[in-house]
């Protein structure tokens, strides 16, 4: 059989999705592997897609985002972050995942390298590895006051094949955000060097210690080499729906058209029309969904912390925890047996970069109720190693 491209054929397996398949479905499984809460999507989001479909919005749409959307985002980014953006600066795309990809895209070449912060979401990393690139980790620390990123470390892993930075902030799976004095440092360095970088924001509403996580637009030069990564699915819970939006050079706005055409052709049409309501009448909504995940995070640190095998950073942000285990060899192993035996759903800590052996990660963003049971089967779970 004629092959695939090595870059292809060398992707490590999808460590979440091999734990996952053990039992995704069963109702007696609580299922904390994926990034997504349980709240459905509110009725006035799927209302508006009802009634966008119903009244004809059902064919090809503009590749950069309808009107109505493009202006919704340009309104959002005004009243969350006090930036007036040129709406030329925006394109919608069919996921913020799409958005990661098409960055990459015009970007990375064979043999390129992205440098980014780890613990990290695999899916990201693989979009680098997709194009022939090297996806190079700088971990951040885990210290007695939470996960620090040394700065040093990050810059010197950059070098003459660097293309971009790639910052997750808030960060799934670790919490972490990265505060404007760090975002400062690091675009001054991408500019002395000609780095892009790729700021990946898709958890910004969901920050515990202030309204708004910290964005590289507030500190950036609109011609900046900077791509915002936004997504509608976390906030609003619309995982399902498929629809985010990438900030860019205003000068690339035909580019990103193209690229948008060839990976799906833009967002689904009445999504589009679903998320400017999202974003126009969202806000009640958003704050409901992070107190619940304020609760829901207590909980974990109150019961998961307090395990003597267990090392845990209280999350600042986003709706992870990432436990290191002491003693933990296999994670996969582990989770494999969480599921099996104890009947709840985590991802394995190694499927989120190198180094990361012996850490697991689980979403939180989960009812009480839910959250306590899923809490007693782990602690079952760890008083068998
Ligand atoms: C850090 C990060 N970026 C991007 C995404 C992509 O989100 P979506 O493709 O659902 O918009 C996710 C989803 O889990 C994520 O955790």
């Amino acid at each position: 059989m004629p092959t695939v491209r090595t870059a292809i054929s060398d992707m490590q397996t999808q460590r979440i999705g091999e734990v996952s398949r053990i039992a995704i479905g069963d109702p007696d499984v609580i299922p904390l592997w994926f990034g997504e809460p349980d709240l459905d999507t509110p009725d006035f989001i799927r209302q508006a897609a009802i009634d966008a479909m119903q009244s004809g919005q059902t064919r090809y749409v503009n590749k950069r985002g309808i009107p109505e959307l493009r202006q919704a985002i340009l309104d959002y980014t005004q009243a969350q972050f006090g930036i007036e953006l040129d709406g030329e600066r925006i394109t919608v795309t069919g996921s913020g995942m799409t958005a990661i990809m098409i960055a990459t895209e015009t970007l990375v070449n064979n043999g390129d390298n992205v440098v980014m912060i780890s613990p990290i979401w695999p899916n990201i990393f693989y979009c680098t590895q997709t194009m022939g690139g090297e996806s190079r980790h700088v971990r951040l620390d885990l210290t007695e006051t939470g996960w620090r990123l040394d700065l040093d470390k990050l810059f010197d892993a950059c070098d003459e094949r660097t293309k971009a930075i790639f910052i997750a902030s808030p960060s799934n799976p670790t919490g972490w955000l990265m505060e404007p004095e760090q975002q400062q440092a690091v675009l001054d360095f991408c500019r002395q060097r000609g780095i892009w970088i790729i700021a990946d924001e898709v958890y910004h509403r969901i920050v515990y210690d202030r309204a708004v996580a910290p964005s590289f637009l507030s500190i950036a030069e609109p011609d900046d080499a900077l791509y915002v990564v936004h997504s509608m699915s976390k906030a609003w819970c619309m995982t399902g729906w498929r629809c985010g939006w990438l900030v860019h050079p205003a000068d690339l706005g035909d580019k990103m058209g193209d690229l948008s055409g060839i990976n799906n052709t833009g967002s689904t049409s009445f999504v589009q029309h679903a998320a400017a309501v999202a974003l126009r009448d969202g806000e009640d909504f958003v704050a409901m969904g992070v107190e619940r995940c304020r609760r829901a995070r207590d909980i974990v640190h109150q019961r998961l912390g307090g395990h003597d095998r267990v090392t845990l950073a209280a999350p600042k942000a986003a709706f992870y925890a990432f436990p290191k285990i002491d003693g933990l060899k296999d994670d996969l192993a582990f989770a494999k047996q969480l599921v099996r035996e104890h009947r709840v759903g985590l991802a394995p800590g190694s499927a989120f970069g190198p180094d990361n052996e012996g850490f697991l990660r689980l979403c939180f963003a989960k009812s009480e109720a839910q959250l306590s049971e899923a809490m007693d089967r782990i602690e079952a779970g760890l008083n068998t190693l």
